[in-house]
């Protein structure tokens, strides 16, 4: 036996020497390969000296096991409930086999590449700048500049790599190279109130109230067409909910696209609707050089939106903003580096940098899902999971365009496939559609109902296979469809997308000095997140640790608490979508948050 033992151990050690044998003059073979992407055409060659970004993704070693913590730590039934893990437990659950790393390093320095490396914490990520000349020498393929036909934005970019063989298991991802994703902010709407209109937050408040639905609680009659803060507190029972300051507890907002979040617009905000909130204000983390100008005319909609209503709802909990840079229409003919990566993996390699990232943080940004390539998306979502693993709430908004973006149109790229078939397809939102995400609809009125001015982002991922914390609501809810419903069209085997909801549409926002009327999906993931921040405070003062990464909570013990919405539909790509049902829906998840009742469960002696 032993000996047998003892010749497996040194069959397996020369196989992984082997690996890591230098690759120099090894064949190639293409590890990527996409179709021209709809709506974008090839212009020209890209310059030889245009500086890209490149980044490596190493293999992950131990993925699967930290997936099992994350779920274990997550799941209010396991007796490891809360017991999230260290920075330096993660790292090293994803740090790469050393074979991977000293067969990137050597193939890396026969090209001379030894300094200037940039490294993630967990080493599973090596950042380098290149010229697109020594790009296309390193993976064997030409760079062109594309251009978006609809938008006229240009991307550096090519429909396929290739790497040595060697190499195939030691890299599971390189970009820029096939992604095309036009990454954009959800909002929708935007309207501004007249400058005469001098009536304050608290003027409208004062009149009669309604009944939100099935909750019973009531609402002020405003409510159902101008949304404040108040509105939220009345409509999701947290009426008089003031969190501590406590500096354990903390709220974080996301920005991008030159998103600049204004203070002085903040001020005016808490002034209207917060006035307790006055004076105070976020923490600013600029991720890559991103900026957060405070001239009142660069003020961003999505960004004052967001900061407004996460950090009103749960003022005064520390709260942080991260402005990302990067941005399209990008430049292809500058000298300077233009990093056109997809950014969340920017930001998530500074957040996982960080010691004491928030305990919720919220997006309202997102691309379809097929323009991001399956090898890149997996590695991000798998960024967002050791985050939940380390007790991290994540937020994101699940887009405005119901099922998918306008009519089925082979012209434009909407609702057509871009794996060669041209089908007609429902095109589900990333990173919405990462299982490691709370993914967030939209409602709009009272009683709501789901939001019709635009629609609700939803469906099923094509990339990501439903996980089986909402395996019986989703069942549940295609066991209702008629047989047949929509075959083709998705993917009935897909992460069902949102988990919940929340109001989106008429929020009140300050905007570069003026009051503004904002909507979409993008008001509903921070509006989710402040109250996040709320049940974390009650968390904190019965001695428990955050909530984490919350889909397995909120699909078993937690789900009954939730307003289940059961009017509506989310239209798009021609068709009226899905229905909202009882029950889990593909247009508002399990539905808006009741606090109270919520705050209950979580704070129970059976909720370690
Ligand atoms: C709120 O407005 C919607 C239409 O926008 C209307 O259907 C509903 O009846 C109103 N709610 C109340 C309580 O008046
Ligand atoms: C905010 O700060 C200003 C200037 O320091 C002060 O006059 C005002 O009283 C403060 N307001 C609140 C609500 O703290
Ligand atoms: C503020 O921004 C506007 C619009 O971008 C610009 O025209 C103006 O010059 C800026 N003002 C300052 C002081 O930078
Ligand atoms: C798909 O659409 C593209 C662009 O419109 C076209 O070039 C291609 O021939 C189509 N392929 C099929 C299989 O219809
Ligand atoms: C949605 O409801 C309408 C009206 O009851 C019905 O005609 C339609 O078939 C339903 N659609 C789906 C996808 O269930």
């Amino acid at each position: 036996m032993r000996i047998f033992a003892k010749l497996i151990t040194t069959l397996l050690l020369a196989a992984s020497s082997s690996l890591a044998a230098p690759s120099k003059g090894c064949a190639y073979k293409v590890k990527e390969e996409i179709n021209p992407p709809r709506g974008w055409t090839k212009h020209a060659s890209a310059p030889a000296d245009h500086l890209i970004s490149l980044r490596f993704g190493l293999p992950q070693e131990n993925f699967r096991t930290l997936e099992k913590h994350l779920y274990e730590v997550s799941d209010p039934a396991h007796s490891r409930y809360g017991q999230h893990l260290s920075k330096e437990e993660v790292e090293a659950l994803v740090t790469p086999h050393p074979d991977s790393l000293s067969a990137v390093n050597n193939w890396l320095a026969g090209f001379n590449l030894k300094e200037d490396l940039n490294r993630s914490p967990a080493k599973d990520w090596v950042t380098i700048k290149v010229p697109v000349s020594l790009a296309e020498k390193m993976l064997d393929t030409k760079y062109y500049i594309w251009r978006h036909t609809e938008s006229g934005d240009e991307l550096v970019r090519t429909t396929s790599y290739s790497l040595p063989i060697d190499l195939h298991d030691h890299i599971e991802v390189v970009q820029p190279t096939t992604i095309f994703g036009r990454f954009r902010p959800a909002k929708s709407t935007i309207s501004f109130i007249e400058d005469g209109d001098t009536v304050s937050a608290s003027d409208l408040s004062n009149a009669e109230k309604i009944v939100a639905g099935e909750s019973g609680v009531t609402v002020d009659a405003s409510c159902n067409t101008t949304i404040t803060v108040t509105c939220l507190k009345q409509l999701y029972n947290a009426v008089g909910v003031v969190p501590s300051g406590d500096s354990r507890n903390s709220i974080g907002v996301t920005g991008y696209l030159e998103q600049f979040a204004n203070i002085q617009d903040l001020q005016s905000f808490f002034a209207d609707q917060v006035p307790a909130a006055v004076n105070s204000t976020f923490k600013f983390e600029s991720v890559v050089g991103g900026l957060n100008t405070q001239n009142l005319s660069q003020a961003g909609d999505e960004a004052n939106l967001d900061v407004q209503f996460a950090f009103g709802i749960s003022n005064p909990v520390p709260a942080t903003f991260f402005s990302t840079a990067g941005r399209p229409p990008f430049n292809p003919d500058v000298r300077t580096t233009t990093n056109t990566n997809e950014p969340y993996s920017d930001w998530l390699d500074f957040i996982l940098k960080q010691e004491n990232p928030p305990h919720v943080i919220s997006t309202s940004y997102g691309d379809d899902e097929q323009t991001v390539p399956q090898s890149f998306a997996n590695r991000v979502c798998a960024g967002f999971a050791q985050l939940g693993a380390r007790g991290v709430t994540l937020t994101f908004s699940s887009g405005d365009n119901g099922v998918g973006d306008g009519d089925a149109n082979p012209a434009t790229q909407k609702c057509i496939t871009n794996d060669g078939r041209n089908a007609t397809r429902f095109i589900p939102l990333f990173p919405a559609g990462c299982p490691f995400v709370t993914s967030v609809g939209g409602t709009a009125s009272v009683p709501e109902v789901a939001v019709s001015r635009f629609f609700s982002g939803g469906g099923f991922s094509d990339y990501f296979a439903r996980p089986l914390y909402q395996e019986v609501a989703v069942s549940q809810y295609l066991a209702s469809l008629p047989k047949g419903t929509y075959a083709g069209l998705f993917n009935p085997h897909g992460r069902g997308i949102p988990d919940v909801a929340a109001q989106s549409d008429r929020f009140r926002i300050f905007l570069g000095g003026r009051i503004a009327s904002i909507g979409g999906t993008s008001a509903a993931s921070p509006t989710f997140a402040g109250f996040v921040a709320l049940l974390n405070d009650a968390r904190i003062k019965a001695h428990k640790p955050p909530l984490g990464f919350l889909n397995p909570l909120i699909y078993s013990i937690g789900a009954s608490t939730f307003n289940d919405i059961t009017v509506g539909h989310n239209s798009g790509c021609g068709t009226t979508g899905f229905n909202v049902t009882k029950g889990w829906d593909p247009v508002t998840g399990l539905g808006t948050l009741n606090f109270e009742k919520l705050k209950d469960v979580i704070t129970s002696p059976f909720v370690l």
